[in-house]
This record gives C-alpha cells, sequence and structure tokens, in this order.
C-alpha cells in the first residue's frame, strides 16, 4: 500500500491541467453496451475506477481498447447477462449496467454495490425505475435479477435527485418504447454530459429544469469527450487556498464549478476567471463560511471534505451540513490528528481555524476524505505520511506529480 510523504508548509503555485470526469467517464463507458456499434470515449482519466468499469465492460463481452486518454469500445461477439461480483463489490457505479442489459438482453443479473463507505447508499431509487418501465425485479441479499420481455416507458418521480438512479433511468429510457419521463432528477453536470453523449448516439432526450424526457429513438455508435473533473479543479484550487498559495485550473469549466467559487470568493479568496482557466488566490488569508451541501446547483457533496480542510486553517468558525451522504465526515480524525478544531453533531460540522496545523501519520478512508488528508497535510507545518494512496487514486490521476509541479514537496513511497 502506498504512502504520500508530504513536508508541509509549501505555498502551492502554478497552473495545472485537469483530466476528463471520472464520474461523467464511467456511465460514458456503460452506455456503450447500449448499441453493438462502437462508441469511442476521449479525455478518460487514468484512474483505477475506470479500469474496473472497462473489466466489467470486458467480462460482460464488450471488446475495449484504451488508446492513451481514448477509450474505444465495441462488440463483436453476444453479450452476458450477468455481471460479475468483483467488480460490482468493488465500485458502485458498475451497477449501472443493469438497465442497458435488460433493455438489449431482456435479463440482468448484477450484484449489489459496493464503493466508498460513505453511508448507507441504497438502490431503492434505481429499481423503483426500472419496476416503471416494466420490468420485473428479484432482490436477494447479495444481487438483484431483472428481467423484461419488453421495456415501456413511463413516467418516475424521485424523492430525491439521485445521480445514479438518473444516469440508470436515462440510458434504460432510450431502449424502452414511447417516452420515459424523470421527474426531480439530478441534473449534475455529469448526468447532462451523458445526455450529450446520448444524443450523440441517437437518442431524443429533452432536459427542462429537474424533468428529463427520453423518447423512443434508434441508437448507434457515437464519439464524445468527457467534460474536465470539477472536483479534481475544486481539490487543486483548494490546495492553493490550504496552503495560502495561487493555484490555476487549467482548461475547465468555470460553469460548472461556480457553486464551488461562490464559497471560496465568500472564504475571501481571489477568484479569477479567464475563459477556461481559473485561478484562486488565497495570500491574503481565508476566513470561515457556513455551507450546505446539496444536488446540483447546489455546493458539490463530492467538495466537502477537502473544503473542511481548507477552512481548519481559516480564520473564524464555519459550519457544514452535509445533505447528500451522511456518511461523509470519515476526514474528522485524520484531520484532527494534525490538530484541526472540528466537531460534528448529526449531518453538521462545526470548525474553528487554527493558526498552524501539525504533520502527522494519516490514513486516507475513501476518495475526498483522503484528498482532505492531503491538504491538510500540505498546509501543515512538519512532515506527514498520508496512507491508503491507493483509495485515492481511484479518483486522483497522478496528484503526486500535479502536486509537485505546484511546488509541493511530496513524495511517493511503498509501504
Ligand atoms: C454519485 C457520484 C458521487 C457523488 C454523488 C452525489 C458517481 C460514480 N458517483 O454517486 O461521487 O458523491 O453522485 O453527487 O457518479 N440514494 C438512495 N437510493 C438510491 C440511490 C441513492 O437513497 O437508489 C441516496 C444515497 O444513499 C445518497 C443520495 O441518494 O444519500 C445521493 O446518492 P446518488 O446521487 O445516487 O449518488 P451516486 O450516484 O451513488
Amino acid at each position: 500500500m502506498d504512502v504520500l510523504s508530504v513536508e508541509g508548509g509549501r505555498r502551492l503555485a502554478g497552473r495545472v491541467h485537469i483530466e476528463g470526469a471520472k464520474n461523467a467517464g464511467l456511465p460514458a463507458c456503460v452506455a456503450s453496451l447500449l448499441v453493438d456499434e462502437g462508441v469511442v470515449i476521449h479525455r478518460v482519466p487514468q484512474l483505477r475506477d475506470v479500469s474496473t468499469i472497462l473489466f466489467t465492460l470486458g467480462s460482460l463481452g464488450k471488446r475495449v481498447v484504451r488508446n492513451g486518454g481514448s477509450v474505444v469500445i465495441s462488440e463483436d461477439g453476444p453479450l452476458a447477462a450477468e455481471a460479475s461480483a468483483y467488480s460490482v463489490r468493488k465500485m458502485r457505479a458498475s451497477f449501472l449496467v443493469l438497465g442497458p442489459l435488460v433493455g438489449r438482453l431482456g435479463r440482468a443479473v448484477v450484484p449489489l454495490p459496493g464503493g466508498c463507505s460513505i453511508g448507507a447508499r441504497p438502490v431503492d431509487l434505481h429499481l423503483l425505475g426500472l419496476r416503471a418501465l416494466g420490468a420485473h425485479v428479484e432482490e436477494t441479499a447479495s444481487a438483484v435479477t431483472v428481467t423484461a420481455e419488453r421495456l415501456r416507458g413511463a413516467r418516475v418521480e424521485f424523492s430525491f435527485p439521485s445521480v445514479g438512479a438518473t444516469e440508470q433511468l436515462l440510458m434504460t429510457g432510450t431502449l424502452a418504447s414511447g417516452v420515459t419521463e424523470i421527474v426531480n432528477a439530478a441534473v449534475e453536470p455529469e448526468v447532462l454530459d451523458l445526455v450529450e453523449l446520448l444524443r450523440a448516439m441517437g437518442a431524443e432526450i429533452e432536459v427542462e429544469g429537474r424533468t428529463i424526457r427520453v423518447a423512443e429513438a434508434r441508437l448507434h455508435g457515437a464519439e464524445h469527450t468527457l467534460i474536465p473533473d470539477r472536483i479534481e479543479a475544486g481539490t487543486l484550487l483548494l490546495a492553493g487556498v490550504a496552503t495560502r498559495g495561487a493555484v490555476t485550473v487549467v482548461d475547465v469549466r468555470p460553469d460548472h464549478l461556480e457553486p464551488f467559487l461562490a464559497v471560496l470568493r465568500a472564504m475571501g479568496v481571489d477568484v479569477a476567471i479567464e475563459g477556461g482557466d481559473v485561478t484562486a488566490s488565497a495570500a491574503g488569508g481565508t476566513r470561515g463560511v457556513d455551507i450546505r451541501t446539496a444536488p446540483h446547483p447546489g455546493f458539490p457533496t463530492d467538495l466537502h471534505p477537502q473544503t473542511a480542510a481548507a477552512l481548519a486553517c481559516a480564520a473564524g468558525t464555519s459550519q457544514i451540513v452535509e445533505t447528500v451522504f451522511e456518511g461523509r465526515y470519515t476526514y474528522v480524525d485524520g484531520m484532527r490528528a494534525m490538530g484541526a478544531q472540528i466537531s460534528t453533531d448529526g449531518r453538521t460540522a462545526t470548525i474553528t481555524g487554527v493558526n498552524g496545523l501539525r504533520g502527522a501519520a494519516v490514513e486516507a478512508p475513501d476518495i475526498r476524505a483522503g484528498a482532505a488528508l492531503v491538504l491538510g497535510a500540505l498546509a501543515a507545518h512538519g512532515t506527514s505520511a498520508v496512507s491508503g494512496l491507493d483509495k485515492i487514486e481511484r479518483g486522483y490521476d497522478k496528484l503526486p506529480d500535479k502536486l509537485q509541479s505546484l511546488g509541493a514537496n511530496v513524495e511517493r513511497r511503498e509501504a
């Protein structure tokens, strides 16, 4: 298990390239199951989670060829209806293969998902959607079997705008007859990127506020470039903010980052946007803010832990209310080990900024909490060892190299 050794206290500054969005790439790869023609995806990050989904597709009978940042997914034989437990348990996004497989084959068996340990994360909304389209769903403790002779479009209203359930139903809806209407749908940039890919594949999709309509259409192969990763961009901007430096993320979508940038401005960070480049400068210091995470266009839950790390060294007190994942607070113990003053009460974290964090040996509990601990270590005086780098690298491609290029003193070593 690799460890990131961090000598903290250096101000990070410079320009850094951002990868394609992991959370757009995973459903985009799954969408290839909807057709027997080729789907080509560009700006695909070199991440473990991407390898896991490509492995899943390969084991279902797809032919996958990776060439740098591009992936070509084609089909030259029959598809299998059963996904392996190995890949689905490893990563929740693999569950998305369910609907496309049912639509193509009339039957799919998918183990119940794993993924980050950030709360209960049920799949009831995914199954509600599939049932509404006429599928028969049979659940056991370890797997879900779904069968459908024919999928028929229907109106489905979600009690919560789940990203995964919206993506599941969007894809399945393209193979159903008539119109599928998703009410209270998630409209995260990654969901809308999937809409773009599906449209390029011939789907007829209308998005109106939180309502998405998918009409029956004949799909075909397509080529698509992923949107830049707003969570990676936010994390690297925060690396600059936490160290009172100035980082520019290059070739991003500033509009996708806006709910996050609004919080940076409220912290007293100087935010400059020039075309697709965003610079956050915090040389003058930062102050506490109150944040509430929420589905897009709210503040993204995937930037909660990293923002908390930056707030741990801001002047004054901050509160973060987590409304999406109840188990987001896995970063708290590690940050406290570095001297941060953070307490939690239910879904609320209260953070009182301290003058200086100190280096410590900590372990990454999951992707985003792990990134938060790296930010804490960069801001701290002294040396830290962040173990569990493999967890962080599920979501961050070349993170040590990128931090080094911004002037951080970090080194990856084997434990
Ligand atoms: C996706 C992202 C993840 C991000 C999250 C919220 C991917 C691969 N992952 O996860 O990084 O943190 O969106 O922006 O894109 N829920 C239910 N029933 C369901 C589905 C979800 O109750 O059937 C609940 C979950 O327990 C959670 C909330 O809804 O509390 C949000 O989950 P969801 O939006 O589905 O997140 P994911 O798609 O898993």
